[in-house]
C-alpha cells in the first residue's frame, strides 16, 4: 500500500471515532476505518483523502464480522489498533430501573466486544505499535462519584479485561492503552459536555503516538496522565 503508518479504527462512523480517523488522515496516516452501516462522515473523509482511507464494515458484537475483517486484512501490518466503539444505554438509571437488556448490551459492546477485537487483532499490530481502546474517566473505580453508574461499570469491566489481557501477554512489547478522552460533545457525550471534539482527539492521538515503542499497560487521560484504576 505504501510505507505510511497504518491505523485501524474500530467504530469510526461518527463522534470520536470519526474524529480519530480524520486526525490520523490529516497527519498522513493510512486509515482503515470501520462502520456498522453507511457513514456520511466517512464518505466525506474518503472524498477528501482518497485511497488513504479504507472503509470496512464491522459490528463489534458480531464475532463473525470481526473474524471476517481479520480475514480481509490478512497480510496487513498495523502500527495502531484503536477500538473506539461504545454505547451508553442507561445514563442516570440505577440497577433496579435499567432494562436488563440495555445493561447487557452495554457490557457486550463496551467490555467484551472490544476485547474480542483485541484478542483477534493484537498479532497484526507491529511489535513496537500501540493497541488502544477508548475507556473513560468514568471507568476509574477509585475516582468514581457514582455518575452514570451502569455505563461506568461497563468501562470498569473493560479496564479489568485489559488488565487480564496484559497479564496473559506480559512479555508483549506492544503498548496497551486504556484512553480516557474527557467529556466530549458527541451524540453520547451530549451538548452539555465540557469539550469540543477538537479539544480532545488531537491530544488523544498525541498520547497514542508518544506511547509507541513503550511496552506495558497504562490507563491514561488525553494529556497522557496516569489515571487511578
Ligand atoms: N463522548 C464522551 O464524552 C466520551 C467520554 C469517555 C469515553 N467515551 C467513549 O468514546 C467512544 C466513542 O464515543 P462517542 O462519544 O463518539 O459516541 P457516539 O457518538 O455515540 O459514537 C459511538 C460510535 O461507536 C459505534 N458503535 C456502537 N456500537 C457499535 C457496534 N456494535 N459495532 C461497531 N460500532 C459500534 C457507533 O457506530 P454507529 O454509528 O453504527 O452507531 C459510533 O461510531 C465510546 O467508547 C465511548 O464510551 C466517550
Amino acid at each position: 500500500m505504501s510505507n505510511k503508518s497504518t491505523a485501524l479504527v474500530i467504530g469510526a462512523s461518527r463522534g470520536l471515532g470519526l474524529a480519530l480517523a480524520e486526525e490520523y488522515l490529516t497527519r498522513g496516516w493510512q486509515i482503515i476505518a470501520t462502520t456498522r452501516s453507511h457513514s456520511e462522515g466517512l464518505d466525506s473523509l474518503r472524498r477528501r483523502f482518497g485511497v488513504s482511507l479504507e472503509i470496512e464494515q464491522v459490528d463489534v458484537v458480531d464475532l463473525n464480522s470481526v473474524r471476517s475483517l481479520r480475514s480481509s486484512l490478512e497480510g496487513r501490518e498495523l502500527d495502531t489498533l484503536f477500538v473506539n466503539a461504545g454505547i451508553c444505554k442507561a445514563n442516570e438509571l440505577t440497577p433496579v430501573q435499567v432494562a436488563e437488556k440495555d445493561y447487557l448490551d452495554m457490557l457486550l459492546t463496551n467490555a467484551l466486544s472490544p476485547m474480542r477485537v483485541i484478542e483477534l487483532f493484537h498479532d497484526r499490530v507491529n511489535v513496537n505499535g500501540v493497541i488502544a481502546v477508548m475507556s473513560s474517566e468514568l471507568g476509574s473505580i477509585a475516582d468514581s462519584t457514582g455518575f452514570w453508574e451502569l455505563y461506568s461499570s461497563s468501562k470498569a469491566a473493560l479496564n479489568m479485561l485489559m488488565k487480564s489481557f496484559h497479564a496473559r501477554h506480559v512479555e508483549d512489547t506492544r503498548a496497551l492503552l486504556l484512553v480516557a478522552p474527557g467529556w466530549v460533545r458527541t451524540d453520547m457525550g451530549s451538548q452539555n459536555a465540557l469539550l469540543d471534539v477538537s479539544e480532545s482527539i488531537p491530544l488523544v492521538v498525541d498520547v497514542v503516538t508518544r506511547n509507541a515503542g513503550v511496552p506495558g499497560l497504562r490507563f491514561l487521560d488525553r494529556h497522557g496522565a496516569e489515571l487511578p484504576w
